[in-house]
């Protein structure tokens, strides 16, 4: 258990690492057309989201990061403060530390325990069986669960796991065993149309793409594992925007989808929103603010963020979600040629 506490220390302390020399803008591709006659009032923009039953006030998600050891409990608690504060939905790290730990479930519960009223997300690997699903939601009374896909990480990570056979089988038994809405989740490299089909396919009505361009874990487990690093690898992955339209070009009517992978702004939110996403998910940017200014200084982070989402709205002319998603935009350069490769209109 200690080598599992001590590899997520590592994750976070090289993330932030990282973060530091990321500073590309990864929908610099995609422009929402400006609206000179926009006739919307400031106070009547409404940012609320719903999909698969859950009713979000606003479409930013906090998503998983950690768990499972003293620091994780105070991250954790200070998120899910934070996320009270501003009605955020919030996810957990991966839960797999505390299914035979009950040291380690304290730090998981603290978030449901600071925001009871929350719309909180469970979180575990796609490894898992239904039963363990079933206790990670029961843990902090999840209003949904992540099921993550991280094979690149785990193939670079020494001490990985290394078989993957049955992953689509487990996933498709979850789908339709958990009561709750499953988000099947990639960790920063994407979703393709194809393998989303599969997951539709398997019952999965709830996909967070998870893209290429923000935190990069073969990055960090270069970083972690020097001797054996694969630097060639990193940048591995379909970006954020690309794997957005790529799935809901593929499923986008049967399959609610959140974009994340490198979002930092609120722009960077309405540019997902309006290229089809219910929700727009935010780790590393999240774990940065909290690390390097603290509980207020994420809630500065989180409030400015909300308030670029609603000007741009009001620039575009969108009153809601729904009319935000009507709006024209411009896609240009390596994207536009990606999708063209690839058949997507
Ligand atoms: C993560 N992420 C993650 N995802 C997951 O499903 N389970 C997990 O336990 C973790 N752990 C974790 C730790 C740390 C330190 C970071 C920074 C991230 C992945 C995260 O939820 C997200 O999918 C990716 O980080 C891509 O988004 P960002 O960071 O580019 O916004």
């Amino acid at each position: 258990m200690e080598n599992r506490a001590r590899r997520k220390k590592e994750h976070i302390r090289y993330s932030l690492m990282l973060e530091r020399l990321l500073k590309r803008d990864i929908f610099s591709d995609v422009t929402l057309l400006h609206n000179c006659l926009s006739e919307v009032n400031l106070d009547e923009i409404d940012i609320s989201t719903q999909f698969q039953g859950l009713e979000l006030r606003k479409p930013i998600i906090i998503n998983a990061i950690t768990g499972g050891f003293p620091l994780a409990f105070t991250i954790n608690q200070q998120i899910a403060k934070v996320a009270r504060e501003l009605n955020l939905a919030m996810a957990v790290g991966s839960q797999r530390i505390a299914l035979r730990d009950k040291a380690a479930q304290k730090s998981f519960k603290v978030v449901r325990k600071v925001n009871p009223d929350g719309i909180i997300f469970a979180n575990i690997g796609a490894d898992a069986s239904t039963e363990e699903v079933l206790e990670v939601v029961d843990m902090i009374k999840a209003d949904a669960v992540q099921i993550h896909l991280n094979t690149p990480q785990e193939i670079v990570m020494a001490e990985g796991r290394k078989k993957f056979e049955g992953t689509i089988e487990k996933i498709s038994k979850i789908a339709s065993e958990v009561k709750v809405p499953v988000i099947v989740k990639e960790v920063g490299f994407g979703i393709a149309k194809e393998e989303a089909k599969i997951l539709a396919d398997c019952g999965i009505k709830i996909i967070d793409i998870g893209g290429a361009g923000g935190t990069d874990f073969i990055a960090i487990e270069n970083m972690r594992n020097k001797k054996n690093a694969v630097p060639v690898l990193e940048m591995w992955g379909i970006p954020t925007p690309i794997s957005l339209i790529e799935v809901l070009s593929e499923v986008g009517d049967r399959v609610d989808v959140i974009a994340s992978g490198g979002l930092k702004t609120g722009l960077d939110a309405a540019k997902a929103l309006a290229l089809g996403a219910k929700a727009a998910g935010f780790a590393g940017a999240v774990l940065n603010r909290l690390i390097k200014g603290g509980p207020l200084a994420l809630k500065k982070y989180l409030e400015r963020v909300e308030r670029e989402l609603i000007y741009t709205m009001a620039m575009v002319g969108a009153r809601n979600l729904s009319e935000l998603r009507k709006r024209p935009l411009i896609i240009e350069g390596r994207t536009y040629n990606w999708l063209k490769f690839r058949g997507i209109n």
